[in-house]
């Protein structure tokens, strides 16, 4: 299905570059429509939304607590544009006072104009440099500030979320987002508020020279206002799409890697580049046409600036020849006038990255704006000591029924009481709910009605420590974390000494793999000589739990890599991880069944069979039992 989809986009696409080609040297002179873009995958689609607002009040709340900084670089640089900006003036000065006191033998002034170009140009490195070290140091720390706060919040998200949001749209958000943010912080930033000052400055010292000169300048910067409004609404269009487009770019890249094994067995090299050079070239188009826009800005702002030059040259020449203007008046003016137009380029790449920045601002809010679907508590409340006498804590599902975002009715009404201590082994069909099960009993998500209950506390009240110690779920995935496979143990509970560590590996029957592994439990487990295979990795992940020493313990198809010689060690581990606890055991292994105090047969969302291994293999018409017989006689084969 995804081939088929992939070689007729592909075929599509190869045409249409055929065909741009064959019109391109014929269509010399007329205007070529561009080639319409190739079709967005989907990446667009899901977009989060972005409160109204939220993109400014993101930036206040990462600049305000750094004020007294930004007003410090904001006042640096207006000091700097000021000595800059003294300069014209100073030429005026000389043409007009300073040669004609040189004719009548006074050097005074000129050694003035002198001495104020000296100072002019040591105090405008001076300020520059001071405010490039003040800019930089708002600007690292919001970028720290904001990376942190990507990283926290995308964890504290919940699990609906992440299967919703792809790895790679968060690596874009806080790599590409955050750097187009960096690059409008440490140049854009500085470009805009030079030119806006230089505006400023310059058209308060061409009025003060000459009123109708100055009116020529101001009068020139309306049209020019309105071509920046213009700009930066196309511009925002084309900055956002570009974003969304090096995102996809980066999803497809993290997919493709993430998926290497599957890439390979299936020979999808290919088919992937394919898809992927479709991204690239809509990331390029897109590029395309943010410089598109930016050169339609260029070539207009130019054709406004020169306009006013050309009024302003030959209005003045005119007026001087007149003698209603002093040559010098007139030179100034056009140094400003020069200078105040040359920024006009530099002030579109400033529009650029405000434009990209404000993009990428607006996605990482949308992120951001995203509350947990599995909240924390507003007051929290504990669990009860456990009494010595009953191990693990009693589990009641109460009426819970669960949809997923997208899809029917899971659970559709759920009622269920584990005692504490018992463990129940869940078996059925494959998509009955079974996982789901265990999720909401682990908090993943939370029922959509009904309550979870463990020892009587609604799991939505617990506190997240409590949480913690109380379930712990153990999935088919095992997975580990980069650092040393002591470290991995010890997630189970930080604080354990060695001993305790190795104490858990012994009972699980996972010391000896680990102590002739290169650096026994030292062994980086991402290092070359560190990897283990699945099967280690379920051991290493049982020994977690084991230390972890929760009340309530899920299996989630754990042992599914564990291999059937090693059985009895298997069984052996289990033994020892469901001791003294309450426990839910996905298996479909039977052997693992077995072992369990009670067996539920679960189909769609309900439970169809409850009672004793024992009992249910008994009942001779019966789902399990018909299941069992089955496993038996494929032992005895
Ligand atoms: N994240 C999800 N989003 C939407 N639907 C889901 C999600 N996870 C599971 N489902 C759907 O919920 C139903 C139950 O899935 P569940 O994973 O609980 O089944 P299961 O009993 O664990 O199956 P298996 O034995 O294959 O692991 C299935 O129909 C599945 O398509
Ligand atoms: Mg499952």
């Amino acid at each position: 299905m995804t081939d088929t989809d992939t070689s007729t986009e592909a075929g599509t696409d190869t045409k249409r570059a055929t065909g741009a080609g064959a019109v391109a040297p014929a269509g010399a002179g007329a205007a070529v429509p561009p080639p319409p873009l190739p079709p967005a995958d989907d990446f667009d689609r899901d977009e989060l939304p972005v409160p109204e607002g939220a993109t400014g009040a993101l930036l206040r709340s990462l600049l305000s607590p750094r004020r007294r900084w930004v007003a410090v670089s904001a006042l640096l640089l207006v000091l700097q544009q000021l000595a800059v900006q003294a300069g014209p003036l100073l030429v005026a000065y000389a043409i007009d006072r300073a040669v004609p006191a040189l004719r009548a033998d006074d050097h005074g002034p000129l050694v003035l104009v002198g001495a104020g170009f000296a100072l002019c140009a040591v105090g405008a490195g001076l300020f520059q440099y001071a405010f490039v070290r003040a800019a930089a140091r708002v600007s690292q720390d919001v970028l720290l500030d904001l990376r942190g706060r990507i990283f926290r919040h995308a964890q504290a998200l919940s699990v609906d979320f992440h299967e919703r949001y792809t790895s790679g749209r968060l690596i874009s958000r806080s790599t590409a987002d955050v750097e187009s943010l960096r690059e409008l912080l440490s140049e854009g930033l500085q470009e805009l508020l030079s030119v806006v000052l230089s505006f400023v400055a310059i058209a308060a010292m061409l009025l003060w020279l000459d009123v109708g000169i100055g009116a020529v300048a101001v009068a020139s910067f309306v049209p020019l206002y309105l071509l920046v409004q213009l700009y930066r609404r196309r511009a925002e269009v084309a900055f956002s799409a570009r974003s969304t487009a090096i995102a996809a770019v980066i999803v497809r890249l993290a997919e493709t890697v993430n998926g290497i094994r599957p890439v390979k067995a299936f020979r999808r090299e290919r088919a992937n580049e394919e898809r992927f050079g479709r991204l690239n070239r809509v990331h390029e188009r897109r590029n395309g046409d943010a410089i598109l826009e930016m050169a339609r800005y260029v070539v207009g702002s130019r054709l406004i600036a020169n306009t006013a030059v050309a009024l302003m040259v030959l209005w003045g020449a005119w007026r001087v020849a007149d003698g209603t203007l002093a040559l010098g008046v007139l030179a100034a003016a056009v140094l400003y006038v020069r200078r105040l137009y040359d920024p006009i380029d530099r002030l579109a790449m400033f529009l650029n990255s405000w434009e990209s920045a404000a993009a990428s601002l607006a996605k990482i809010a949308g992120l951001l704006a995203q509350s947990p679907s599995v909240p924390e508590p507003v007051s929290a409340r504990e669990l009860p000591p456990v009494p010595a006498e009953t191990p693990g804590r009693r589990v009641v599902f109460e009426a819970a029924s669960f949809a997923y975002r997208t899809g029917g009715e899971v659970l559709p009404r759920f009622d269920l009481t584990i005692p504490a201590g018992q463990t129940v082994a869940v078996v059925g069909s494959t998509g009955a709910g079974k996982s789901t099960l265990a999720k909401l009993l682990a908090r993943f998500y939370d029922p959509t009605g009904g309550r979870v209950l463990l020892d009587g506390v609604d799991l939505r009240d617990l506190a997240v420590p409590e949480l913690r110690r109380g379930v712990v779920m153990v999935t088919q995935e095992a997975f580990l974390f980069s650092g040393t496979v002591a470290e991995n143990i010890a997630i189970g509970r930080p604080d354990a000494t060695r001993e305790e560590i190795e104490q858990a590996a012994r009972a699980i029957g996972a010391h000896e793999f680990i102590a002739s592994l290169p650096d026994g439990y030292d062994t980086d487990v991402r290092r070359r000589g560190g990897r283990i295979s699945a099967g280690q990795r379920q051991l290493v992940a049982f020994a977690r739990a084991l230390l972890a020493d929760p009340g309530v313990l899920i299996l989630d198809e754990a042992t599914s890599s564990l291999d059937i010689p090693g059985e009895r060690a298997v069984q052996r581990a289990m033994d020892t991880v469901l001791h003294g606890r309450t426990a839910l055991v996905i298996a479909h292994r039977l052997s693992t069944v077995e072992i369990a105090d009670r067996v539920l047969v679960m189909e769609h969302g309900r439970v169809v069979e409850d009672g004793s291994p024992q009992d249910l293999v008994a009942a001779a018409d019966g789902r399990y039992a018909g299941l069992h017989r089955a496993w038996r006689e494929s032992l005895v084969g």
